[in-house]
């Protein structure tokens, strides 16, 4: 994988290198600490992992039509593989959160059983799943009972023809089954939207009015450059202002006082609209909540928690890292827990102050969100 260099970015006003090192990886500069700790002054305890690269839909934003290449299958993290590095981050990393992505994590058959693995390990982390829910009905109560505590459901619509063209399958009816299946078992269930003009964002209001009925955190995402088709376009994307303009013709967002604490998601409360579209915001009840996440035009890269590794065991520090650390390789070698660890921590001191999706020469990773998990 090439090494290209994202400038020191513009996006984290905030972050400032410590060593003066121009955005370079030092690790001979880390400091001591068993935690996630980068040169930024954050501190990654919250740890993605993706499960699987593959994935039974291909939604345009994330993956080619035709699918992409899949890892053979060796290549991929055993369940043992998984629950030794997650016991690693949670034990001697300081990591607190850990999410199951993909591609689908459901396609995994050994899903409950990572679950509950993880949910054993001594400083159980507090365990999350980002999935399609195709499936997820016969299986959501084995997850919860296993120790999965939260569900988040990607769902960009409510019409079966809109969600065929953008995820290019016709299972709208399953996701739905997932969903509801996820509602019953599982205290918090959040839905992510991506929306795309002249495609799904003239009904973002329409998909808020049913979370809200149903007690979903709906949270919509701004479209990020992770497509496989490289056609993403700042120009093209439905950015946060548009989404609260979008919303702003049914209901009043009021902003959330709550501290975001490197949560991703802007959360506003949402109130109907007062009579004759005022504010009204004093008089009308609270419906719930929701969250933009605004990654591109309002980027939170000072104050990320993130670490990720790959359904192949490489530690990205980031979404659009250009480099992995391969931890994989070393364990099957041998590696011991605290090198395993030690190698985690070097990783993540190389993290970059942000996306730098605004600097000149920002370029696309050349993996894409499936590749990654999200
Ligand atoms: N930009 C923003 N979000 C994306 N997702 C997938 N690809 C992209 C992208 N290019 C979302 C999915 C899912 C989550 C894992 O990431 O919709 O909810
Ligand atoms: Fe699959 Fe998620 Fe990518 Fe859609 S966004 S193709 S559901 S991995």
């Amino acid at each position: 994988m090439a090494v290209v260099s994202l400038g020191l970015p513009t996006v984290a006003p905030q972050a400032r290198p410590r060593g003066g090192s121009g955005g370079r990886a030092l690790p001979t500069d880390r400091p001591d600490a068993p935690g996630l700790v980068d040169r930024f002054d954050r501190a990654a305890t919250d740890l993605r992992v993706s499960l699987t690269d593959r994935c039974n839909l291909r939604c345009t934003y994330c993956m080619p039509a035709e699918g992409l290449p899949t890892l053979p299958r060796d290549a991929v993290m055993t369940r043992e593989e998984i629950v030794r590095l997650v016991g690693i981050a949670t034990r001697d990393l300081e990591v607190r959160q850990v999410r199951f992505t993909g591609g689908e994590p459901l396609l995994r058959g050994d899903l409950v059983e990572i679950v509950r693995d993880c949910a054993a390990l001594p400083d159980r982390p507090e365990l999350s799943l980002t999935t399609n829910a195709v499936g997820l009905d016969h299986r959501a109560r084995a997850l919860r009972d296993a120790g999965l505590d939260r569900v988040n459901v990607s769902l960009d619509t409510l019409d079966p023809d809109t969600f065929a063209t953008m995820a290019r399958r016709p299972f709208l009816e399953r996701t739905l089954a997932g969903l509801a299946a996820a509602a019953e078992v599982f205290d918090v269930v959040k839905v992510n939207a991506v929306l795309v003009h002249g495609v799904n964002a003239e009904h973002a209001a329409d998909l808020l009015t049913w979370c809200l009925e149903r007690g979903f955190e709906l949270r919509f995402i701004e479209q990020m450059p992770l497509d496989a088709d490289h056609s993403w376009s700042r120009t093209s994307m439905v950015t946060a202002a548009q989404v609260r303009d979008l919303l702003a013709e049914r209901f009043t967002l009021v902003p959330d006082d709550a501290p975001r604490d490197g949560a991703p998601a802007e959360r506003f409360a949402v109130l109907t609209r007062g009579p004759g579209g005022g504010s009204g915001q004093a008089a009308t009840p609270r419906l719930g909540t929701v969250g933009i996440i605004a990654s591109v035009t309002e980027p939170f890269c000072a104050d990320c928690r993130r670490t990720r590794l790959t359904a192949e065991g490489g530690v990205r520090s980031c979404l659009f890292a250009h480099t992995e650390t391969d931890l994989l390789g070393p364990l099957r070698a041998g590696a011991s827990d605290s090198e395993l660890a030690d190698a985690w921590r070097t990783a993540m001191w190389g993290k970059g102050a942000g996306h730098g999706m605004s600097a000149p020469g920002f370029t696309q990773p050349e993996r894409t969100m499936s590749a990654i998990g999200g």
